[in-house]
């Protein structure tokens, strides 16, 4: 069975994924660029909120974009139509028994996946099976315990804390940044290159403020305040406080920073 997905399905969570997306694409994928007829693996697009970059900054690659929920795959499919671009083809499929042929994608790329599953390594060996030898996989994910600010504030350490804790209860991992290197190593691959991408985040960058601090991050955070509450990790008033002061984080004299690891492993070995 698919591990719970700690964010949810509904639209405010999709806008989020795309604000996230649309603050953080030169960070994340300005070193990702796949060669003409190259066949590229999305795993878990959720709603195309890379997808569409990816298609865009590789015109000429051919890219299959799989997700286990098929609203979010409908979702992905407008936002890549509507953006012009026919070179990706959607499957609905859960990433651990994938419906695709051993080594038959030259490159995988999956991003915000991992931290929500149980069985991280065994996910990658999974992709591993479907890349051929000498094809390339690149896993990007955040880490919750590299976020600080200023002002620096304990509810909202707090607050952050109760989203960590609510994903590794449905079995993820919110600080699995750090880990990148060693899962993809556990898994099998070669050449393992971990780049970390830092946000940094003043108000000389108001698009950052606004794109990152306060729709993706603190979004992020105020979107599990009924969870957090409901499993007693705090009380209503304390979560509040730790979101108006991660607001605060976004004025004038506000900074935030955030620290996303972007890893890149290439298949020699058969045994991936
Ligand atoms: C945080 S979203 C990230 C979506 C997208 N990669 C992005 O960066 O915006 C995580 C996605 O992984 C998908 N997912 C979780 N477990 C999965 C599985 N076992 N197989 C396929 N997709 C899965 C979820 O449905 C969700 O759409």
């Amino acid at each position: 069975m698919a591990d719970p997905y700690v964010h949810g399905y509904h639209a405010r969570e999709h806008e989020r994924l795309h604000d996230q997306a649309g603050a953080l694409v030169d960070l994340l994928h300005s070193d990702t660029a796949y060669p003409s007829g190259a066949k590229v693996l999305e795993a878990g697009c959720g709603v195309g909120a890379q997808t569409v970059t990816l298609a865009q900054r590789s015109p000429d690659a051919r890219f299959v974009a799989v997700d286990v929920s098929a609203e979010s795959i409908a979702e992905a499919e407008r936002r890549v139509r509507d953006a012009g671009r026919a070179n990706v083809e959607f499957r609905q499929a859960d990433l651990f028994s994938l419906p695709f042929e051993a080594e038959s994608f030259d490159h995988v790329f999956v991003c915000f996946v991992l931290e929500h599953l149980s069985r991280p390594v065994a996910a990658l060996e999974t992709l591993g099976k479907v890349l051929r030898p000498g094809g390339t996989i690149t896993v990007i994910e955040g880490d919750h315990g590299s976020a600080y600010f200023h002002p620096d504030s304990a509810a909202a350490r707090a607050a952050i804390e109760c989203q960590v804790e609510l994903q590794r209860r449905a079995g993820g991992d919110a600080l699995i940044g750090r880990r990148v290197h060693p899962i993809m190593t556990e898994a099998g691959f070669d050449a393992i290159r971990v780049s970390p991408r830092m946000v940094y985040v003043d108000s000389s960058r108001p698009e950052l403020v606004d794109g990152f601090t306060r729709r993706t991050f603190t979004a992020m955070i105020e979107g599990v305040r009924e969870s957090a509450v409901a499993a007693g990790l705090s009380d209503a008033e304390s979560f509040d406080a730790g979101v108006r002061d991660l607001h605060r984080t976004a004025e004038a004299d506000g900074v935030f920073c955030y620290c996303f690891f972007k890893g890149v492993g290439e298949k020699w070995r058969s045994a991936v």
